[in-house]
């Protein structure tokens, strides 16, 4: 399988302190990967670093062997890569289906601000944009939320939009950082059937997730950092019997028999 995603000896500091160390590693296209590690271990870095967020100390970052070191977000987004943050970012007076647009708006040709001239042709494409939003919404599941203020939704209702505004942009490859935390065990399992469907219908995902049974569930491949470098790589059932994983992260409770 050929690699979606490959990072080159990435090493990112902040002032003195090395958040990411000299990590390699590449994503196969189609798969599920989930990035673990203790807090503080690197894993946000790595996203920010993936999708241009920060300029990165050393190393290089391919996607489809093509070199995204340093391009912006936008541009690195045109490539194909989507995501969705950590902490919850939304815009609390617009609706469900204006924030989801607002995910198609950063690809979209004429952006936000159309001359009077293209009016006609804005309004097309803010058309087009609603359609597929509303495609998304119901993709999701979440067509009863359609015109409720972000501000009024429950916490697991906007952590299901967040991955529906990611899909906007149709990308290849979704970064999730931490797509299921604060969710409860029914939410989390519908949670984990939506991840499960959008890797079906052709997307590959790297998944960067505290709460084990997500991750056991539903990756393939899993790769563990602490203090930014690699421990290990493998699949489920090798991470969860390596001793240094355990060590440093799983403690005893996952190991396999
Ligand atoms: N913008 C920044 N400036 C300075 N230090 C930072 C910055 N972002 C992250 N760090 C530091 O880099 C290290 C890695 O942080 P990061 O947020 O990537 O960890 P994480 O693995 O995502 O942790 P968590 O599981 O808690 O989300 C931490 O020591 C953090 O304090
Ligand atoms: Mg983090």
């Amino acid at each position: 399988m050929p690699a979606i995603l490959r990072l080159e000896n990435v090493t990112k500091q902040f002032g003195g302190l090395t958040a990411i160390n000299n990590l390699s590693m590449s994503i196969e296209s189609g798969t599920i990967h989930a990035l673990i590690g203790p807090n503080g271990a690197g894993k946000t870095t790595a996203t920010n670093i993936i999708e241009g967020v920060y300029p990165l100390t050393s190393g290089k970052v391919y996607f489809r062997e093509s070199d995204i070191t340093g391009m912006p977000t936008h541009e690195i987004a045109r490539h194909g890569l989507g995501r969705t943050f950590q902490n919850i970012k939304l815009y609390n007076t617009m609706t469900t289906l204006e924030n989801i647009m607002v995910g198609g708006h950063q690809l979209a040709k004429l952006g936000l601000l159309p001359s009077l001239v293209r009016m006609r042709e804005f309004n097309r494409e803010e058309k087009m944009l609603e359609e597929k939003a509303d495609y998304l919404i119901d993709y999701v599941g979440l067509s009863g939320i359609r015109n409720e203020y972000v501000k009024n939704l429950p916490y697991g209702n906007k952590k299901v939009l967040e991955i529906a505004r990611a899909l906007m942009t149709d990308p290849e490859l979704l970064l999730l950082d931490e797509p299921a935390a604060g969710l409860n065990p029914s939410e989390r399992s519908s949670f984990i059937d939506l991840l499960k469907r959008i890797h079906d219908n052709g997307k590959t995902l790297f998944l960067i997730e505290h709460n084990m049974d997500v991750v056991m569930n539903i990756s393939q491949k899993i790769t563990v950092i602490n203090f930014g470098a690699k421990i290990a790589e493998g699949t489920t059932r090798e991470i969860q019997n390596n001793p240094d994983v355990i060590k440093a992260y799983l403690g005893v409770r996952y190991k396999v028999k």
